[in-house]
């Protein structure tokens, strides 16, 4: 597979234990993905600050927009756990010859708990290649918080 995109392409094989640990969390969670819409099957797995691991999968619904994507259902576990500081997250999907990349939503989210050094690491559930990138390369440029205490006019 070519890729030309941010990040790098690394063997999951040249990944450390938590990394592959990561991506196989997030391998087990799209085996739950409820997506008989879009028949588009996602996990993702979400390590926070204090090396809790949480998976998310993705969660249709036949209204469509109330549908969640498996990076945000992973995120509000955590938070609902009290869980604040997500530093990684797998995001795990078929896609034929790309990588499924987060959406302009999730890569939202993320930064509110992960901010610009977070790690994504993105692969299909039997490939070796795993594409590595920083939330800053997906969204640069993020829209922040502290945009809000800032705002005095
Ligand atoms: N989806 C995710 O869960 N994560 C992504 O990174 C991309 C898209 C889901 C949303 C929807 O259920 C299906 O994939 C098709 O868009």
């Amino acid at each position: 597979m070519e890729y030309k995109g941010p990040g790098r392409v690394v063997d999951f094989g040249d990944l450390n234990p938590d990394e592959q640990f990561l991506i196989k969390e997030a391998v087990e969670a799209r085996k739950f993905a409820y997506c008989p819409y879009s028949k588009f099957a996602v996990g993702a797995a979400i390590r926070t600050a204090d090396n809790i691991v949480y998976r998310g999968c993705n969660v249709e619904s036949s209204v469509y927009t109330p549908s969640v994507c498996a990076e945000r259902t992973a995120v509000c576990k955590a938070v609902s756990e009290g869980q604040r500081k997500i530093i990684s997250v797998a995001v795990i999907a078929y896609q034929g010859d790309a990588f499924t990349s987060p959406c302009g939503v999730c890569r939202q989210v993320l930064s509110e708990f992960g901010g610009s050094k977070l790690q994504i690491y993105m692969t299909k559930p039997e490939s070796t290649d795993v594409l590595c990138v920083s939330l800053e390369e997906l969204l640069p440029l993020a829209f922040s918080h502290e945009y809000l205490l800032n705002n005095t006019q």
